[in-house]
């Protein structure tokens, strides 16, 4: 039965990469591996110029269809002076909402390759693999009250609120173990409940879910001291829970531990569908449309196809065929093949499309 992805490039550097991504697709439908079937769409800046909003109702409707949707990057300085509701990045707000995809997965890993590269010592970072699972949809970024009050006296009091309620824990718990699972073995909980009452009970609910895995070895860790034994020592980790604050500084500094923001991937993911057991699910480069790069045909489409390759792993359990990507990727960059944002002495540098053909010529 064929697959549905649902692409939508988006602005800037995100067609550029996206056109790679489809050329993997062509050539792996071509050869009988997959039966994909494409649908593409229009998202952000784009968007906006063609009707006048972020995403289109149709567009929507179309991603909650897809089995997967496959998301380049939106903004731009043209769009700088849109309304406010239609600035391109309410296109993944929206869709993040709507596919309700509450599990952010971020890998952090390195490329023997690219192990000089990196902030750290070559033999702190070589073959680092560590998977952050972020919680996206609830928290300080949601939690009602979220206020600036006038205090008078040219005082005001700016109010966020944390909240977290047992199923939003229960859940994100659960993907980590069972992503911990297919690697692993191991879970981090990074959270502060020595001063904070939601880190307290986030505390608890893992630490219940952690029952139903006994398989799989548990380990308790305060967020401050999780940002430090990432940067002291980070192959010690596997898979690391949080929440939605910690756990966007957590996979930041993760992330950069590993070198160019062009080389990393991102998977959102949403509950089971109860009837077929399938999660929405939603794949990203985690940087933007790069502006200054749009256009020239430089940009380094590895994010990209690393995103494409968790979807094959995640969403359609191809889980061979996405090793062999992630193998393609790291055997392009071990023969010396880079884009300018990871360039380095005596190092080949190609543009987006090269790059892209070497990686689907492996
Ligand atoms: P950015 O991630 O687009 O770029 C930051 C720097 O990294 C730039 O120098 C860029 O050239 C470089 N870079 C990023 N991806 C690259 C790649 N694949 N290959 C080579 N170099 C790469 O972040 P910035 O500049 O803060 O934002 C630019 C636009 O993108 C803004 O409109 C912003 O709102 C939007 N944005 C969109 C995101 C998304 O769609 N998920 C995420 C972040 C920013
Ligand atoms: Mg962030």
């Amino acid at each position: 039965m064929a697959q549905k992805l649902f692409l939508l490039p988006g602005d800037g550097i995100g067609t550029e990469i996206m056109a790679e991504v489809e050329k993997i697709i062509a050539w792996l439908n071509s050869q009988g591996e997959t039966e994909f079937e494409i649908d593409t769409g229009l998202a952000g800046g784009a968007a906006y110029d063609a009707h006048g909003v972020a995403v289109t109702e149709e567009d929507v409707q179309k991603a909650l269809a897809a089995d997967a949707v496959i998301f380049g990057a939106v903004g731009g300085p043209k769009w700088d002076s849109v309304p406010y509701e239609h600035r391109p990045e309410a296109a993944l707000l929206r869709l993040r909402k709507e596919l309700a995809v509450f599990a952010n997965l971020r890998p952090a890993i390195c490329y023997p390759a690219l192990a000089d590269a990196s902030a750290l010592k070559r033999e702190l970072i070589e073959g680092l693999d560590i998977l952050i699972v972020r919680e996206l949809t609830g928290g300080v970024y949601f939690g009602e009250p979220k206020e600036i009050t006038d205090l008078g006296n040219g005082q005001k009091r700016a109010i966020d609120t944390q909240v977290y309620e047992t199923y939003e824990i229960d859940r994100i718990a659960r993907v980590a173990f069972d992503l911990a699972r297919t690697r692993g073995n191991k879970v981090h909980s990074a959270d502060k409940k020595n001063v904070m009452k939601s880190g307290v009970l986030w505390d608890e609910v893992v630490r219940g879910v952690a029952k139903d895995y006994p398989d799989v070895t548990f380990e308790h860790i305060l967020a401050d001291n999780c940002a430090m034994q990432l940067v002291r020592n980070p192959r010690q980790f596997d898979v690391i829970v949080t929440d939605n604050l910690f756990g966007d500084i957590l996979s930041d500094t993760a992330a950069m531990l590993t070198g160019s923001l062009g080389m990393l991937p991102s998977a959102s993911l949403g509950a089971p569908d109860p009837a077929t057991g399938k999660r929405k699910a939603f794949y990203e480069p985690v940087h933007g449309s790069a502006p200054d790069i749009a256009g020239k045909g430089i940009a380094n489409p590895i994010a990209m196809i690393a995103s494409f390759a968790m979807a094959l792993r995640y969403s359609f359990g191809m889980v061979t065929l996405a090793d062999r990507l992630e193998n393609a990727i790291a055997a392009v960059l071990a023969d010396g093949l880079r884009t300018g944002d990871i360039a380095q002495d005596n190092r080949r540098t190609v543009g987006t499309e090269e790059m892209g053909a070497a990686i689907l010529k492996r």
